[in-house]
């Protein structure tokens, strides 16, 4: 029988044993156009982020122009995920976010690849072999942030979850029957909501926190301090062994050749990452003269990293570890003194950088992981899957192949 006709048949008889015309055969729902009316009130949102002036940008990245292009994102990824041979929706993929980060990023975005999804290297997911975990979001600030949100959640489905089927926490501050019902149905994961109420902490005098530092809110240090210590100790995360952040404009751009939860548990991971960055000095005032007191006084020596930091950090909008490691009695005493100390309040300190400052201390560095393999966009940071071939050194655009055997596991 020729291939052809065997394709075919193959095709008449799923579509036999689907029904024909099931559920999967639906239009899909995509998030609709952004309406400010439809979200809650800013009045009783602590996320407020950012002062007016620091606010331009995000108004041009996601209100502007977001539902045209991330509509054609996303089609281009879904045709990138049933084809992972096909050179052109690779390629468009590449132009399409080029185009944008041209746009709206001034032609300062950061490229960098991951490893092509290769179908034969797929193992499918056997029952009862899962890491217990779970992603979590805190969401949002507004309207446009939601409806970044929605997107994630469809890129996060399409090119992860559907498969891998783990639960998604969505911490949130002032959702609506109207926020729930949307999610409910741009989504199949399994989500549970889990309302929060951010606060600057009691033990911090309130004359002594600056309403806004930098151009930063009192909600946007809110949320450092949630993704920084508080949410380790939710009860919600308490039934789970890892959890992987993601931030409202958190995108998976392409399929995942492996699970990192799996990978991050046979492995014996900690801390997993997808970049770095450097924090300003505004940002980091004094952190690492508090960090260096307590590494005294506790008599910590860190295996592997000397010498005096300069505000380097995790790219904490995507991370993924065990939960309990921050729950550590000696990490949990830092986490407690940086609290203490007031500096997420009045310098803006980051989980950026103190997430990477405690790993210093209690990690060694082989319990680290550079996410590589995690096609993944997140504003100005572009990594991309490379298109997978057999044999070629370079991609269908032409250009050179990153290296693939940069992460295997460790035996
Ligand atoms: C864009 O980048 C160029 C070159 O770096 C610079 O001269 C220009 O001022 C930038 N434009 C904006 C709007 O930031
Ligand atoms: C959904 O996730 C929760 C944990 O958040 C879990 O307890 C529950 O069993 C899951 N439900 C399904 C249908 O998988």
């Amino acid at each position: 029988m020729a291939a052809v006709t065997r394709l075919l048949l193959f095709a008449v008889l799923v579509w036999g044993a689907r029904g024909g015309d099931d559920d999967g055969m639906k239009e899909e729902k995509l998030p609709p156009a952004y309406d400010p009316a439809s979200y809650p009130s800013p009045a009783h949102n602590h996320l407020l982020h950012f002062q007016e002036d620091v606010n331009e940008w995000k108004f041009e990245t996601t209100q502007n122009l977001q539902r045209p292009f991330m509509q054609q994102l996303y089609e281009t990824s879904k045709q990138l995920y049933e084809d992972p041979y096909d050179a052109k929706s690779y390629v468009d993929l590449r132009e399409q976010l080029n185009s944008h980060c041209n746009r709206v990023y001034n032609q300062t975005c950061e490229w960098q690849f991951s490893p092509p999804y290769n179908p034969r290297n797929h193992v499918e997911r056997e029952e009862g072999t899962s890491t217990n975990a779970a992603i979590v979001y805190l969401c949002c600030a507004d309207a446009q942030e939601f409806q970044d949100f929605l997107w994630s959640l469809k890129f996060l489905d399409l090119n992860f979850n559907n498969e891998f089927k783990y639960p998604v926490l969505i911490f949130h501050e002032n959702f609506g029957t109207a926020q729930f019902n949307m999610i409910r149905q741009m989504s199949q994961s399994n989500i549970s909501f889990h309302k929060v109420n951010l606060q600057v902490p009691r033990f911090l005098d309130l004359q002594q926190v600056p309403r806004w530092y930098k151009g930063f809110s009192l909600g946007f240090r809110n949320m450092i301090r949630f993704h920084a210590i508080e949410l380790y100790e939710h009860p919600a995360m308490q039934h789970f062994d890892y959890y992987w952040r993601l931030d409202s404009d958190s995108f998976i751009l392409g399929r995942l050749w492996v699970d990192p939860f799996e990978f991050m548990r046979i492995n014996d991971y900690k801390y997993g990452f997808i970049a770095t960055m450097t924090e300003k000095e505004d940002f980091i005032q004094d952190l690492w003269e508090l960090h260096e007191a307590h590494r005294r006084s506790e008599g910590i020596v860190s295996e592997w990293f000397k010498g005096k930091w300069n505000g380097f950090g995790f790219y904490t909008n995507c991370e993924i570890a065990r939960r309990d490691f921050w729950q550590l009695p000696q990490v949990a005493s830092y986490l407690k003194r940086i609290d203490r100390e007031g500096g997420i309040y009045k310098s803006r300190w980051s989980e950026a950088t103190i997430h990477f400052l405690a790993t210093t201390l209690f990690l060694a560095s082989q319990e680290l992981l550079q996410i590589v393999f995690l096609p993944y966009w997140h504003q100005n940071l572009v990594i991309l899957p490379q298109p997978w071939s057999e044999t070629d050194q370079t991609n269908p655009d032409g250009t050179a192949k990153a290296r693939q055997d940069r992460q295997e596991p460790r035996s």
